[in-house]
């Protein structure tokens, strides 16, 4: 027997217990005639006691053992006389009266405590030790019950959980493909799947009427905080159902995860709709856990001289409480030249301060008169002691530069508690998006998301412009600014399906040939149908008010999209390129 408790376990009521404990050497504390060992495992942290006196070769072989060491003991329980409040075991500790070293540890790379000295690359090179640490090993556990909560809650909702294939065709995403070259196909290639958004709206064809599956998927796009090359959906569909069926049940999904993972009770989800989102917090995913909405003042800021605002299509602030106080002129200049980095662009910033007796103090003072000032303080609520803060230019890029002036002052001001959560739906998005340069349409969700009700017969029968303004029937769930799932009432409707296939500049034979297998489902009888994925790494992060996935992610990609603990992707043998007839592709060793 390796062990008849585990290292988290042992409290007062198992004084006088002899006891056997396997795990491994955290640290150790030699105090001439005494030495102490934290000995840990995935359940906790025992300490354990060496006396000299009781046995002197005990103590000296315990003295050898090195951070680690995996290690089996056996003794005796008793109560600690300097008790540790923070550690569940820590009223007990052991008396030793046996050890024997399972194995040993080469010196580890990095200190494995709660903090550590480790860099990114490091712990990710040396994942298997990084794990070790309780943050990681708690993160990974929360991941396990977050997954098993969803399933649970899923079937009581007569889900039923399918797993679709990984080796498939280009899925409609709009990120680009991982590719598997076919040996048994010469020159064809699988597809790794962005989502397994065909399948799905397939097992609907076939009558399984609501599906789930957790699931990898997979994009090769660019890396960020949020991003993953591989990362996990919960993927749903469900037939016979309106929008706000598919909310409500991922809604009711949401809360019976908060509740049961973290005992919070989350407020119904207000609707907002994606041109609310983008004229009052410049986003379609603003994080509301505070309010600072923009507000428009072409109307009174134009017309008084002030060329920067005349040219510009948009004039638009934010009023910061009870900051005008705080920053000096030497402050704004910063937070001007933080918003002029080309990240953001913005070419300045104008601020307007509202000091006792309702006098202004401003950038633009000598262009508006005190009155025209109190104009826009009144519009923007601004009162004594705040600071407004205004930008200016072309409508789309101003909103996307205030938007991230709004954040950061949001941070600063201390209002973005990652305690606190605020969840919404975006609905009503653009179900098109012109795009200049190619002088064509884009999916702005994917090319299976069905107009709304009242747009479709604007959509078959209406001119250039009409499309730009049609709204799809698609949702985005947003907690904390952070875009958590999105999803769609679907397109069954052949003649609108094709009119869509039609505006995204597919010719017939195109459509047909990426999409033939589903437009042939479709002619089987299609339920209408709508389903949402959610981001299930995005998930377990903002749950833990955590801005990184990786730290929910066992084995993350760099970002450089590398595995720092296999070493890939790696080079293959020219043999392999051969037998998958990669011609002229040889690897750079053999090239020259
Ligand atoms: P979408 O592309 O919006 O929709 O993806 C759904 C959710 O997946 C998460 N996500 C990611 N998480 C980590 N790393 C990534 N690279 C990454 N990309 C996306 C986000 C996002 O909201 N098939 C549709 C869903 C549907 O229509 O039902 C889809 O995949 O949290």
């Amino acid at each position: 027997m390796y062990r008849s408790h585990n290292c988290g376990q042992l409290r007062m009521s198992d004084v006088g217990q002899t006891v056997t404990l396997s795990g491994w050497l955290q640290t150790s504390r030699d105090f001439g005639g005494m030495t102490f060992i934290d000995m840990r495992d995935r359940y906790g942290i025992t300490q354990i006691v060496f006396n000299m006196e009781d046995n002197e070769e005990l103590c000296a072989r315990a003295r050898k053992l090195g951070r680690e060491d995996v290690i089996q003991i056996t003794g005796l329980v008793r109560e600690r006389s300097n008790k540790n409040p923070n550690r569940p075991t820590g009223d007990i500790e052991i008396e030793v009266q046996d050890l024997s070293i399972l194995n040993e540890s080469k010196v580890p790379p990095f200190t494995i405590e709660d903090e550590t000295d480790g860099g990114d690359d490091l712990r990710m090179k040396y994942r298997y030790l990084d794990i070790r640490r309780t943050p990681v090993r708690n993160n990974l556990i929360f991941r396990s019950k977050l997954a098993i909560e969803t399933r649970k809650y899923l079937d009581g909702q007569d889900f039923i959980e399918v797993e679709t294939p990984v080796l498939i065709k280009s899925t409609p995403e709009g990120a680009r493909d991982f590719v598997v070259p076919s040996r048994m196909n010469p020159g064809q290639f699988y597809a790794l799947p962005q989502s397994p958004q065909t399948f799905k709206q397939i097992l609907m064809v076939a009558g399984m009427d609501r599906y789930f599956q957790i699931v990898k998927c997979f994009r090769d796009e660019d890396l960020r905080a949020d991003r993953q090359p591989e990362f996990t959906q919960i993927d749903c569909e469900m037939s016979f159902v309106t929008r706000d069926e598919v909310l409500a049940t991922f809604e009711g999904l949401t809360k019976y995860l908060f509740k049961t993972l973290k005992n919070i009770d989350l407020p119904d989800f207000p609707l907002m709709s994606y041109d609310d989102a983008i004229r009052l917090y410049g986003s379609d995913k603003p994080d509301t856990r505070f309010d600072m909405h923009f507000v428009e003042l072409n109307d009174v800021a134009q017309g008084k001289g002030f060329s920067v605002f005349d040219n510009a299509e948009l004039v638009v602030g934010i009023n910061a409480t009870g900051q005008a106080e705080k920053y000096s002129n030497k402050d704004i200049k910063k937070l001007t030249e933080w918003m002029q980095r080309p990240q953001i662009g913005a070419k300045g910033l104008v601020y307007v301060k509202v000091e006792a007796g309702g006098t202004f103090k401003s950038s633009v003072g000598k262009f508006f008169e005190e009155a025209a000032l109190q104009t826009w303080a009144d519009k923007m609520g601004a009162k004594e002691g705040d600071m407004m803060l205004i930008l200016s230019g072309e409508a789309e890029k101003t909103r996307k530069q205030l938007n991230e002036l709004r954040l950061e002052m949001g941070q600063r001001m201390g209002l973005m508690d990652p305690a606190v959560y605020k969840p919404l739906w975006v609905v009503d998005f653009p179900l098109l998006e012109w795009d200049e340069e190619s002088e064509r349409f884009h999916a702005m969700h994917h090319p299976f998301t069905s107009p709304k009700k009242e747009d479709q017969e604007r959509m078959l029968n209406g001119d250039h412009e009409t499309m730009k303004a049609l709204r799809a029937d698609a949702y985005d769930l947003v907690i904390n600014g952070v875009e958590i799932g999105g999803g769609s009432i679907r397109i069954h409707d052949r003649a609108l399906q094709s009119k869509n296939f039609d505006l995204l500049g597919f010719t017939k034979e195109e459509a047909e040939e990426q999409f033939g297998f589903l437009l042939g489902a479709f002619e089987y009888g299609a339920p209408p149908h709508g389903g949402i994925a959610f981001g299930f790494d995005r998930l377990c992060a903002v749950m833990n008010g955590v801005n990184s996935i990786r730290d929910f992610i066992a084995f993350p990609k760099n970002n450089q999209g590398r595995d720092m603990m296999i070493d890939a992707p790696s080079p293959i043998a020219d043999e392999q390129y051969d037998e998958l007839y990669l011609k002229g592709t040889y690897s750079p060793e053999t090239k020259g």
